[in-house]
């Protein structure tokens, strides 16, 4: 085994004390996905938009990357270039943890972008309608840079082609049913890698993965990082 690609969703994050999309009734921090993750919610109603991402942006600060992101951490450190986090996650506990290669395929918290121009840039506090882009210098186009439902994911042709070339590739705490990154094993299957999840309750795409190990990612995840890098004797 030489190539490692590792996909993760909202569960890693889920003992560190961010919620996750899908546990509590479809209701996102008490939001109907739909009324604050897309264009259209954006439109209809900028500043609840902007306060919903707003907190989910200052909650950060007062969350920790969980044994599992560290776990992850160690593994890109024993790996190095043969390694790549794929997150869905918008947090910012992968890179807090120590990993460095990491794409966020639907965005991040950390990051605004200007829909008038199109320049992205760090964004490290609360973002307004009222705001003006200091790019184009005008008002009103800037916008959490996250994926919202309708939209394209980032990366998509970097990811692709490290699945096909990976060994291994392991979902952690995602719940399988997000397109496209749900049909990522597939892809990674075709392409003959061996497939594992990693997740508190069997994904809606459980039958595709070689193994299936259920559990606490805290927990789970820091054993299997533990027996990877014993078969590869690091
Ligand atoms: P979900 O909320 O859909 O799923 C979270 C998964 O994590 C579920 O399968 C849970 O069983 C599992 N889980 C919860 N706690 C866990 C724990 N402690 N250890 C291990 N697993 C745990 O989140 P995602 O699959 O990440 O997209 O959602 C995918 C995308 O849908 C998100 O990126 C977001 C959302 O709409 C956008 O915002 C574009």
């Amino acid at each position: 085994m030489k190539s490692i690609v590792i996909l993760t969703g909202a569960g890693i994050s889920a003992e560190s004390g961010l919620k996750t999309f899908r546990d509590s009734n479809g209701l996102w921090e008490g939001h109907r996905p739909e009324e604050v993750a897309t264009p259209e919610a954006f439109a209809a109603n900028p500043d609840m938009v902007h306060r919903f991402y707003n907190q989910r942006r200052a909650q950060l600060s007062e969350v920790e990357p969980n044994a599992a992101h560290l776990a992850l951490a160690d593994l890109e450190k024993s790996l190095g270039d043969d390694f790549l986090l794929v997150t869905q996650n918008v947090d910012n506990l992968h890179e807090r943890a120590g990993n460095t290669r990491v794409l966020h395929m639907h965005g991040e918290l950390g990051k605004m972008r200007c829909a008038l121009c199109s320049v992205t840039s760090p964004c490290t506090t609360d973002l307004a309608t009222t705001d003006v882009c200091e790019s184009c210098d005008r008002p009103g186009g800037l916008r959490p840079d996250i994926v919202w439902f309708g939209e394209m994911p980032y990366h998509l042709d970097r990811i692709y082609e490290a699945l096909e070339a990976a060994d291994l590739f392991i979902a952690i705490g995602t719940s399988g049913v997000v397109y496209p990154a749900a049909q990522f094993v597939s892809h990674a299957r075709q392409h003959r890698a061996r497939t594992v999840e990693i997740n508190l309750e069997a994904a809606a795409n459980s039958d595709i993965f070689d193994e299936s190990i259920l559990g606490p990612a805290t927990e789970k995840v820091p054993i299997y990082v533990e027996r990877v890098l014993t078969a590869l004797g690091k």
